[in-house]
């Protein structure tokens, strides 16, 4: 990973917010590398030492989210006995072990976060959040106004009713239709199998907004950090 600021490094290991960082490396108690950091400077903990009021940052306590734009044909576990690529593939080159917040199926593309925040992740999981995830659709044969009814209204899976989701047609092309479909549930292949129930076979499946955040400016296999702002506000 490349050199970064100091005070952002320090908040991001969670030891205080920047400004007290910047305070703390204008006092002196920084030191990279065994001499005082001065403001502006930056370091790498995978080959920088970084003490702050004595005590080393190490690479593992930093915390760090990715927002990732998965391809098709990744699995969102940590290993596959099937010996299939992973999406952490895709972010080898950070230092931190980082996981999926959640999962999307091997044929799935789009928005995946990846962190090594516990807490975040199960901010984020938790059914009580109700974070809204749309996913762009592409099913084979359109969409009735029955159906459309059907996936707002909520319908029952076999494990259960699924809450009202919202619907928007995007376009229709020859035989296909895409839509939009919002849902802030996680159940296993839920967009698939509501399609399923429908009678509705799924051509593509993309995920494209999770909460507040979307795949802008990120290309597929690509991915980017968030900020502290953006963490903050998934948080809250
Ligand atoms: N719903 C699905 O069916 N698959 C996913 O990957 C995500 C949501």
């Amino acid at each position: 990973m490349a050199a970064i600021r100091l005070q952002k490094l320090i908040s991001r290991a969670g030891l205080a917010s920047r400004r007290q960082a910047e305070k703390w490396i204008e006092a002196g108690a920084v030191l990279v590398n065994g001499k005082p950091a001065q403001l502006g400077d930056r370091a790498d903990l995978a080959v920088d030492q970084v003490e702050v009021n004595g005590q080393l940052l190490s690479v593992a306590e930093e915390k760090v989210t990715v927002l990732l734009n998965k391809p098709r044909g990744y699995v969102s576990t940590l290993n596959d006995p099937e010996n299939r690529r992973l999406v952490i593939d895709l972010v080898d080159d950070i230092p931190q072990r980082l996981f999926p917040i959640g999962r999307l199926d091997y044929n799935t593309e789009g928005l995946l976060l990846l962190t090594n925040d516990g807490e975040l992740a199960q901010k984020i999981s938790h059914p009580s959040q109700h974070v809204d995830k749309t996913y762009l659709v592409k099913v084979r044969g359109g969409l009735s106004p029955e159906m459309i009814k059907k996936l707002e209204h909520g319908m029952t899976l076999d494990d259960g009713k699924t809450a009202p989701a919202k619907v928007k047609i995007v376009r229709r092309v020859g035989l296909n239709c895409w839509f939009e479909l919002t849902i802030h549930e996680g159940k296993n292949r839920q967009v698939r199998r509501m399609c399923e129930s429908l009678g509705l076979s799924v051509v593509r499946l993309k995920r494209i907004r999770l909460g507040f955040l979307d795949l802008h400016g990120v290309d597929t296999g690509k991915y980017r950090f968030l900020d502290n702002q953006e963490i903050a506000r998934l948080k809250r």
